[in-house]
């Protein structure tokens, strides 16, 4: 099959899809890989790396879109890239079609098979291509947010560990899954007061035990959910519904009770968001104010450090992309559950 690699255009996307490394097990097995001029640039691969690895250089999208049967992205087809998909093509990347209705109905009517790594599903119900990018922004998200408390970024100057004699930050995560997981050990073991609240009882047992108590845990109630926000120096939005339009589980009134200065990092923003207050963001202009609460919602956190996440991503997609391109993939349950439209046809369910 042919396969093509583009260079992303979203605003400071510096990921690349496939690494080199990749791109040599795909030509290895008989696949032509193009490669557009630049796509690993943003994540410290030279052209030369990928012609060296066996793949053909293109000096644009568009040739490159004309040119490849399986595209390869990272982050879903923007605007400028809707009239180069034809109906031939076979799209897998992050896509996230249940915030996104405009693109969905690009792809439905343009004909092609898309296919979202982040509905990829094992038979535990695991999200394996999600999973590399949700570790990444989980931690980011205290990362970023505890940039956010400082003062001068408008803040309200604390400290997540605390200090001799003075107490520590609270941090809320909501959402006890990986990017909430990642979350936790971050703010913990920056020495964070932290609780994380989820509606599976089951996370809460993990979270517990795991963390021998020093966590506390509450399950998803709106009363819980207000009580904890409310004195939160930083709350961290992580629900999923794998496929679905985040539920908002934070109110406009509970973002209004936290005190002005405090942060909320929403990473479930690719899929709309978990608060009223939400709306997507770019890495340009990452935050917004509410009632005096910094907003953080941008849609694809991980790009802050591209030479980590493009190899955690290219080696956790690489034994799919393989399939895909070999044809054989009609029967594998986990790669059907990742087809979102196909042929014109919407398969992803949507509220
Ligand atoms: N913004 C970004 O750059 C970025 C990067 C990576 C992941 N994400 C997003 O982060 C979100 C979380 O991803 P994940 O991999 O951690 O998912 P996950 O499936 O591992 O975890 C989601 C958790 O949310 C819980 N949950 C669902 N509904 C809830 C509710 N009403 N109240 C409380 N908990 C609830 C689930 O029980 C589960 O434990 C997704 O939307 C994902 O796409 C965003």
């Amino acid at each position: 099959m042919i396969i093509g690699i583009p260079r992303e255009r979203k605003v400071h996307e510096y990921r690349v899809s496939l690494t080199p490394q990749a791109v040599r097990v795909l030509v290895e097995r008989g696949h032509q890989v193009l490669v557009e001029r630049g796509a690993g640039s943003g994540s410290g691969i030279k052209d030369e790396e990928f012609s060296k690895a066996g793949a053909r250089l293109v000096d644009s999208e568009e040739s490159l879109f004309d040119g490849a049967e399986l595209i390869v992205k990272v982050k879903e087809p923007i605007s400028e890239e809707f009239p180069l998909i034809r109906s031939n093509h076979i799209i897998f990347s992050y896509l996230h079609l249940a915030a996104n209705r405009e693109l969905l109905e690009v792809l439905r009517k343009s004909g092609v098979r898309a296919i979202a790594f982040e509905t990829i599903e094992l038979p535990d119900g695991s999200l394996p291509l999600l999973a590399p990018m949700s570790r990444i922004a989980g931690r980011l998200s205290v990362q970023v947010g505890m940039h956010y408390l400082e003062k001068p970024q408008g803040g309200k100057g604390v400290l997540l560990g605390g200090a001799p004699g003075v107490k520590p930050g609270k941090v809320t995560v909501i959402g006890g899954g990986t990017v909430g997981y990642n979350a936790v050990i971050t703010a913990l073991g920056l020495g964070a007061e932290v609780t994380v609240i989820d509606k599976n009882p089951k996370k809460l047992e993990f979270f517990h035990e795991r963390f021998s108590g020093s966590v506390k845990t509450l399950p998803s109630y709106p009363e819980f959910v207000e009580g904890e926000v409310k004195g939160s120096d930083l709350v961290i939005g992580a629900v999923l519904v794998t496929g679905a339009r985040a539920p908002k589980v934070i109110t406009r009134n509970m973002v209004s009770g936290m005190e002005p200065g405090s942060v909320f990092v929403d990473v479930a923003i690719d899929q709309g968001g978990c608060s009223e207050t939400s709306h997507p963001t770019t890495l340009d202009s990452p935050v917004f104010v509410v009632d005096g609460v910094i907003h953080y919602c941008v849609t694809n956190i991980p790009s802050l450090v591209p030479r980590t996440a493009t190899h955690a991503l290219s080696n956790a997609i690489l034994p799919y992309v393989l399939k895909i391109a070999s044809g054989d993939y009609e029967n594998d349950e986990s790669i059907k559950k990742g087809i979102n439209v196909d042929r014109g046809e919407v398969l992803l369910k949507l509220d």
